[in-house]
């Protein structure tokens, strides 16, 4: 065999080595090993090169020729394995590292409105369409305002209605400071507020007070020791008991639907004359009575006509101003709209209970 045959015999059996081992190529460690097999300066390629020089002159065209046909040959093979190399590794990290768009999110818990809430805020809309306005009045009150100035003197037998929480603060005599028992002495406040403004003659008086109000109460299905409470008091000239029962017969069917009934039953309150409590009648079993109400209608609170005192102690000449008032429990509206058979309930924060509204 001339030494020109051996080199094309040599070439032949690289080609196929090569089209064997570019098969191997599957990262960049095995495609580096496959270039010093075969395209390095230790390769059969750069053998057949350098041996071209001392080679008889009639074949070096020859094995130059097969040369670089080799050299192409190993070239191609081996940039398109390295292609096809990279695509694979970018197919496999697509795949492991996938980030799927159409996933929906995680989804947000929305919070919510305490029932309590929602209920005051569905009544204080009802009562800004009537033209009442909201009066804040404070938690923490005196004995004057609580009672006295509400026709309660001091030792009054009603004030056992709302045996309540004094505060033991100072020697004030027969002023101590109460958690305030009821929405009332608001209706003092906010004479007091207005009237000094034209003492006069003072504008006409039509607000809502809302909050919480503190009693000593034996606690049950329908009592608490703490509760929101939701004022009203209108006073001008030629207000009457029909505006009284108007108004809250409206708030009812506003609240309840056009066939919401309402019932008033004589009372007594010191700082209202008449009196009368007013019940609607229960939602949820219209009248039959149910686990609700009790009897068919549920005790909604109290109201009247302004006592002649309360008047005079806010400013409001008795013989010439007239004005109704009412306060209601919050959370009695809560059950009866919600069908809520305990009133304990509302406070004791069981987000079973709260999740549902
Ligand atoms: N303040 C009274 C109570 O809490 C309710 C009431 C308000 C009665 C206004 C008459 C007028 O029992």
């Amino acid at each position: 065999m001339t030494e020109y045959e051996e080199i094309i015999r040599k070439l032949k059996a690289d080609k196929e080595n090569a089209k064997r081992d570019v098969k191997l190529i599957v990262d960049e460690s095995t495609a580096a090993k496959f270039k010093t097999s075969y395209l390095s300066p230790a390769s059969v390629l750069a053998e057949s090169t350098q041996a071209i020089k001392t080679l008889d002159p009639k074949y070096k065209p020859l094995v130059g020729q097969a040369s670089n046909e080799h050299k192409q040959y190993l070239s191609g093979l081996y940039d398109e394995a390295v292609i096809s190399m990279k695509e694979n590794q970018l197919k496999a990290s697509l795949t492991s590292e996938k980030l799927d768009i159409t996933l929906p999110g995680r989804p947000v818990q929305r919070g919510r409105l305490h029932p309590d809430t929602q209920i005051l805020r569905e009544l204080l809309d009802i009562f800004s369409a009537m033209g009442f306005q909201v009066f804040q009045s404070r938690e923490v009150e005196t004995d004057e305002y609580n009672f006295q100035l509400l026709n309660f003197p001091v030792g009054h037998p009603a004030r056992d209605m709302q045996d309540t929480y004094f505060m033991d603060v100072a020697d004030r005599g027969d002023n101590p400071l109460v958690l305030r028992t009821h929405t009332s002495p608001g209706q003092i406040r906010v004479m007091r507020e207005i009237s000094s403004l034209n003492p006069v003659d003072p504008p006409p008086v039509r607000v809502i007070v809302p909050g919480m109000v503190y009693r000593y109460e034996q606690v049950d299905v329908r009592h608490e020791t703490q509760f929101d409470q939701l004022e009203g008091l209108a006073v001008g000239e030629g207000i009457t008991f029909s505006d009284l029962k108007g108004t809250l017969t409206d708030m009812a069917r506003r609240l309840f639907g056009p066939d919401a009934r309402t019932r008033f039953r004589a009372s007594y309150f010191p700082f209202t004359e008449p009196s009368a409590e007013f019940d609607i009648q229960c939602f949820q079993c219209k009248g039959a009575g149910c686990g609700v109400c009790g009897g068919g209608w549920l005790e909604i609170g109290g109201s009247g006509m302004v006592h002649p005192n309360v008047l005079r102690n806010g400013g409001y000449d008795p013989g010439r101003f007239t004005g109704f008032a009412f306060g209601f429990g919050v959370q009695r509206i809560a059950m009866l709209r919600y069908g809520i058979n305990d009133i304990r309930y509302f406070w004791d924060n069981d987000l079973r209970f709260l999740e549902q509204f």
